[in-house]
């Protein structure tokens, strides 16, 4: 070994003696023993301070059937989250159910005194979103909400670039991201379940990616768009899914935020269209553009580029992008809502900037029915 890789060895090992865990097992559970449960449960298992101690799901045998695909042994099985709520003492729960009961199991589970690791979108609706934050701040108990994204090196670099004032005063954003084919299926394309289509889908991505960047300023109009045309078609659906299909697969809209700033968005399950366009940051002083990925998840598809003049000569800065291995989201979302619940940390995605992403969404929907503009609605907390 040389000597480099001696002081850099002793370095590495330092950092991971610092890294500390709760000294006592925390008892989680699991609601949803759907698709995004297994990435919740995968993290978990690597966790040496976490015991999954129960798991519900509405659906009969799901959640034993899903445990022992994981070999998870000494777990409770309780067929809603109600029953597990009343009979197990939980540390934290991760909601892992379709976007239409988020509110309730949320809601819930803090009334039990219980933190919570909610999956994006926050709700179906700004009311509930409202409402969970009502029962999170009566709780005095932990909220997350499950963006991964921001996570993401290359994500909290777009932040620190806008901090650094280097865009000077921002005053205009385009966002969003599409798919040419990407309409999800099982109870993503139903209102009963899903609530919202590609709009809460991935448009919560595209919402926060820039949100969170310039501070979450408040919402004050929006006019917006939303059509279904691919998703009711037999040409690009299965028949079943096409008659079942009754949410969004894209929207556009064009947001006012507070501080003189236009937000131009659009996201899309499916389209003749690879992508509807980069994000791109608009200053007095400088640009961001962000490229978008091809079937997009709320990432960063590429190197960055920022646009500012030198001593009067127009220049462009290519910002690399961080290598940063992507399957290592998701377990930095879990061990960041565990350390704030172990160390009393903030929330690592905060409720309150995510009612004004749903607030957003919502007032798409909302403008698109009434077919005019219309006042982002944002309920008293
Ligand atoms: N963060 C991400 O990258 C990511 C990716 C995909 C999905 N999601 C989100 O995760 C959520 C779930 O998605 P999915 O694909 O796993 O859905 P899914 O339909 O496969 O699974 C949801 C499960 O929850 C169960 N369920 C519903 N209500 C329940 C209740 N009250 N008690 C117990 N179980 C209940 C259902 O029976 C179902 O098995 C959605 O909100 C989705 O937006 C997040």
């Amino acid at each position: 070994m040389s000597e480099a890789d001696r002081v850099l060895s002793n370095f590495t090992q330092q950092v991971k003696e610092e890294r500390r865990y709760s000294e006592k097992k925390l008892r989680i559970g699991i609601i949803g023993t759907g698709w995004i449960a297994e990435a919740h449960v995968e993290s978990y298992l690597k966790q040496p301070d976490v015991q999954i101690v129960a798991m519900a799901d509405l659906i009969p045998g799901k959640a034993e059937k899903f445990a022992a695909s994981y070999g998870v042994t000494d777990c409770n099985f309780y067929p809603d989250h109600k029953s597990m709520l009343g009979n197990e003492q939980l540390d934290a729960v991760s909601v892992c159910t379709y976007n239409t009961q988020h509110a309730v199991c949320t809601i819930d589970a803090l009334n039990h005194g219980v933190n919570v690791l909610l999956e994006k979108p926050m709700s179906a609706t700004v009311e509930e979103a409202a409402d969970i934050i009502r029962a999170e701040k009566k709780s005095g108990k932990l909220l997350s909400i499950g963006f991964q994204p921001r996570m993401d090196a290359n994500m909290q670099q777009i932040k620190k670039i806008v901090e650094s004032g280097v865009l000077g005063k921002i005053y205009y954003i385009q966002t969003g991201g599409g798919r040419r084919r990407g309409i999800p299926n099982s109870t993503f394309i139903e209102k009963k379940t899903a609530g919202i289509g590609a709009l809460g889908d991935i448009g919560c991505y595209s919402l926060d990616m820039v949100l969170n960047a310039i501070g979450y300023p408040k919402p004050l109009t929006a006019s917006g768009y939303t059509s279904n045309y691919f998703g009711t078609s037999t040409k690009y659906q299965k028949p079943e899914d096409a008659a079942r299909f009754d949410v969004d697969d894209f929207a556009a809209a064009f947001i006012r935020l507070e501080g003189d700033i236009i937000l131009d968005f659009r996201i899309s399950w499916a389209m003749h269209l690879d992508t509807p366009g980069d994000t791109v940051i608009l200053g007095t002083e400088g640009a961001l553009r962000i490229p978008s990925t091809e079937c997009w998840n709320g990432t960063v598809g590429g190197p960055m580029k920022l646009y500012h003049d030198i001593a009067g000569e127009q220049v462009e800065t290519l910002i690399p992008i961080i290598e940063d291995d992507e399957s290592g989201l998701f377990d930095k979302k879990i061990r960041s809502f565990l350390d704030a619940i172990i160390f009393k940390l903030p929330a690592p995605v905060p409720s309150e900037q995510i009612l004004y992403n749903q607030a957003i969404i919502n007032a798409i929907g909302d403008s698109s029915e009434k077919g005019r503009e219309v006042e982002v609605y944002i309920p008293e907390i």
